[in-house]
C-alpha cells in the first residue's frame, strides 16, 4: 500500500508514521528528515538548503522531486517491503505534478491520502514543546509525550533537543507557508485518489487506531 499523510506542520504525521510504518510493512519517507539529515552531515545539498529550513520556507520542486525520485525507486529494490509512506511530501502543486508523473512512469499509484486535522493554536503547542533524539530520532513532547528523565530518550538514552525552525517566529511562518502552498494540494487528489480526513486532535493511540480503522 501506498500512502502519503498529509496535515499541517505539527499535526502529528511523523509520529503517526512511526507507528504505521512497522505495522504495514512501509517504508517512511519524510523529506523533512533527509534534508535535516543532510544539513546535518554538511553535504553539498544539506549546505544549500540549511537557510531554507531554518527560514520555514520550502525548499525548491526540482531538489526535493530529486531526493523523493531516489527513495522511492529505492524502495521497489526491497523485497520486504509493501510500499511507501510519504510524510511531508508532496508540499506544492509542482510536487504533486511531479509525483504524478514519477508514479506513472514507475507503474504505481497513491492508494489512499490520510488527511490529520489540528488547529492552528494546538500545533503552535505542540510544535513549541516538540523534542527530538539527535540518536533515534524519537519524537517527545514536554507535556503530552514526555520521556521518564527530562532530555533523555527513553527509547535510545540519546539526548533530546529543540528544531531549529521549532521557533515561534518559525512556526508561524511555516503554517502560512501550509495554508498557501500546501493545504490547496487537496483539490489536485480530491475525486481522484481516496481522501481520508482523521481527527489528528485525539491523543496519539487514538489517532493511530482511527487512521487504522480507516484504511482497513
Ligand atoms: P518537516 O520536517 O516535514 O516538518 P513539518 O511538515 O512542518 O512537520 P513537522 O515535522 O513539524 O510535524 P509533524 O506533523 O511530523 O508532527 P510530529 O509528529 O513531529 O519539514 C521541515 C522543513 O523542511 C520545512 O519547513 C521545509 O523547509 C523543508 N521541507 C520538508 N519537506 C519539504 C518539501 N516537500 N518541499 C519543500 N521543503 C520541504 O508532532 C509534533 C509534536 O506534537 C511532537 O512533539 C509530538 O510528540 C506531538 N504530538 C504528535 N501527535 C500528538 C497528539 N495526537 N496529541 C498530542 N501531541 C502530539
Amino acid at each position: 500500500m501506498n500512502l502519503v499523510l498529509f496535515g499541517p506542520p505539527g499535526s502529528g504525521k511523523g509520529t503517526q508514521a512511526e507507528r504505521l510504518r512497522d505495522d504495514m510493512k512501509l517504508r517512511h519517507l519524510s523529506t523533512g528528515d533527509l534534508l535535516r539529515d543532510a544539513v546535518a552531515r554538511e553535504t553539498e545539498l544539506g549546505k544549500k538548503v540549511k537557510h531554507v529550513l531554518a527560514s520555514g520556507q520550502l525548499v525548491s520542486d526540482d531538489i526535493v522531486l530529486a531526493l523523493m525520485r531516489d527513495a522511492i525507486v529505492a524502495v521497489g529494490g526491497d523485497g520486504d517491503l509493501k510500499g511507501w509512506l510519504l510524510d511531508g511530501f508532496p508540499r506544492t502543486i509542482g510536487q504533486a505534478q511531479g509525483l504524478d508523473g514519477l508514479l506513472a512512469e514507475l507503474g504505481q499509484k497513491i492508494d489512499a491520502v490520510v488527511v490529520l486535522d489540528v488547529d492552528r493554536d494546538a500545533v503552535v503547542d505542540r510544535l513549541s514543546g516538540r523534542r527530538t533524539c539527535t540518536q533515534c530520532k524519537t519524537v517527545w513532547h514536554v507535556k503530552n509525550n514526555p520521556p521518564a528523565v527530562e532530555g533523555v530518550c527513553d527509547r535510545c538514552g540519546g539526548t533530546l533537543v529543540q528544531r531549529d525552525d521549532d521557533k515561534p517566529e518559525t512556526i508561524a511562518a511555516r503554517l502560512d507557508v501550509y495554508e498557501k502552498q500546501t493545504r490547496p494540494i487537496l483539490e489536485h487528489y480530491r475525486g481522484s485518489v481516496t481522501l481520508h480526513e482523521v481527527d489528528g486532535a485525539m491523543p496519539v493511540d487514538k489517532v493511530t487506531r482511527a487512521i487504522e480503522r480507516v484504511l482497513s
